[in-house]
């Protein structure tokens, strides 16, 4: 099938390499003269383990990339995967969204074939219809023959190609059988060879339950955070407990990982977004504010723990960890944003150390001290505070020994603790 995906960030190119890696031939369209250069030069504008090999594989063969719409009109399928900002108050800024639907209605205003627009941007029910009068507005003599859908991603960071050839469930929100025939056909190749459930049902429902998905999941490391505080005033260990709770199949075993929080592009946005639009609507919902407050809360605790054992003010203090989990070089609301920002205010001379993501961090808070390895940040440190869960840290032993003060406060539970050290967990 010909298939049009646009939008070239994280979502999108991951979305059209893939398309054209299950056979599709696919026009990838992007404003961006550099990203449309690399993609028609076989190279992925974004890093994500797999991505480059499969836009080497398709580059050139069924996968290409333009700055124009003209060729939109060939495609039987235009997917949506544009950018929507997140607002001072976290409602998300569905206007490039919605130009991009624009500019589709536009180059489909004639067209005699049936179209189906697929937003894939995950977007609040106000912003879909947003969307969608941007697109049929553009293209009202196409009269019925072009529809709108929803089609939410569940990819994590890390894992995109993964998680997009082998999901779960694919989730299709349309509102005519012929849209859902056309959607299921493009995932078909994918469906036949994996074993996924295929949620059919309305557009606004189908973000919903992207929205839902990701805000369970938040609330839930949220909960077991609020858990493990309480487990660290009894003394008791939240991982004890966290290992027999996820037995429940209920509960189950994943996302049960108490320490310094959730981080991320997605979490922390989709929740601001869905709290916003829920607002907007007249109704707070109280749970999904207490996760996000809790969120907030973490970190503080972290910084609390430190001050328990030593004065940073004018001192060396190690953040060990800087992307917001690990197997990224992305900081997006990482947890070490809040941890740098309390040192700093403490006075402490804060000393960062990640293996990727150094050079996103320098962004935000140039002034700092970076170090290229974990032992030369706790080399004279009085304190060190572990953010992300590097496997590399969980080797960390006689590198302690050079510390000015062994504190260390680890907010993943992945250091092992070593003698001679004052070793806090979190929640343990
Ligand atoms: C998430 C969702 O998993 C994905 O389905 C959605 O489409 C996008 O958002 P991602 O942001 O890549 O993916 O990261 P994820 O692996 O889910 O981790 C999110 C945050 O939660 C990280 O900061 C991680 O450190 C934290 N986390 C995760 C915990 O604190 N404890 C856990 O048990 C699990």
């Amino acid at each position: 099938m010909r298939i049009n995906v646009i939008g070239s960030g994280y979502v999108g190119t991951t979305l059209a390499a893939c398309l054209a890696d299950l056979g599709h031939d696919v026009l990838a369209i992007d404003i961006d003269e550099d990203v449309v250069a690399a993609l028609n030069d076989g190279r992925a504008p974004i890093h994500e383990p797999g991505l480059d090999d499969l836009v080497a594989d398709h580059a050139g063969a069924n996968l290409h990339a333009t700055t124009s719409y003209d060729r939109v009109p060939e495609a039987a399928v235009t997917f949506l995967a544009i950018q929507t900002p997140s607002r001072e108050d976290g409602s998300i800024d569905a206007a490039p969204l919605a130009a991009a639907a624009e500019m589709t209605g536009e180059a489909l205003a004639d067209t005699d074939e049936d179209h189906l627009v697929v937003v894939k941007s995950t977007i609040t029910p106000p912003a879909l219809e947003e969307v969608r009068s941007a697109l049929f507005g553009a293209c009202e003599n196409a009269e019925g023959r072009v529809g709108l859908a929803t089609n939410p991603e569940f990819l994590r960071e890390g894992t995109a190609v993964e998680d997009f050839l082998a999901p779960e469930k694919v989730v299709l929100g349309t509102e005519e059988a012929w849209a859902t025939e056309r959607l299921e056909a493009v995932y078909e190749p994918l469906l036949a060879a994996h074993d996924a459930h295929v949620v059919r049902t309305d557009p606004a429902t189908a973000m919903l339950i992207k929205y839902a998905n990701n805000a369970f999941l938040a609330t839930k490391i949220s909960l077991i955070n609020d858990i493990g505080n309480v487990c660290k005033e009894f003394g008791v260990d939240a991982y004890e407990v966290a290992d027999a709770i996820g037995l429940d199949d209920r509960i189950g075993e994943q996302f049960l990982r108490s320490g310094v929080g959730w981080g991320g592009s997605c979490f922390p946005k989709d929740i601001a977004a869905i709290i916003a639009a829920a607002e907007n609507e007249g109704y707070s919902p109280p749970v999904l504010d207490a996760a996000v407050e809790l969120n907030d809360r973490q970190p503080e605790r972290m910084l609390d723990l430190l001050d328990d054992h030593v004065d940073v003010t004018g001192k060396r203090v190690a953040v060990l960890g800087l992307a917001f989990k690990p197997g990224t070089d992305d900081t997006r609301n990482s947890r070490a944003i809040p941890i740098i920002e309390g040192l700093t205010e403490r006075g402490a001379e804060v000393v960062g150390y990640d293996p990727v993501a150094t050079e996103n961090m320098r962004e935000r808070f140039p002034d700092i001290e970076y170090t290229d390895s974990a032992p030369a940040a706790l080399d004279g440190a009085h304190g060190a505070l572990v953010v992300t869960d590097w496997d590399e840290f969980a080797t960390l032993d006689e590198e302690f020994d050079a510390m000015a003060d062994p504190v260390v406060i680890d907010g993943r539970r992945i250091v092992d603790p070593q003698e001679g050290i004052v070793y806090e967990g979190l929640t343990w």
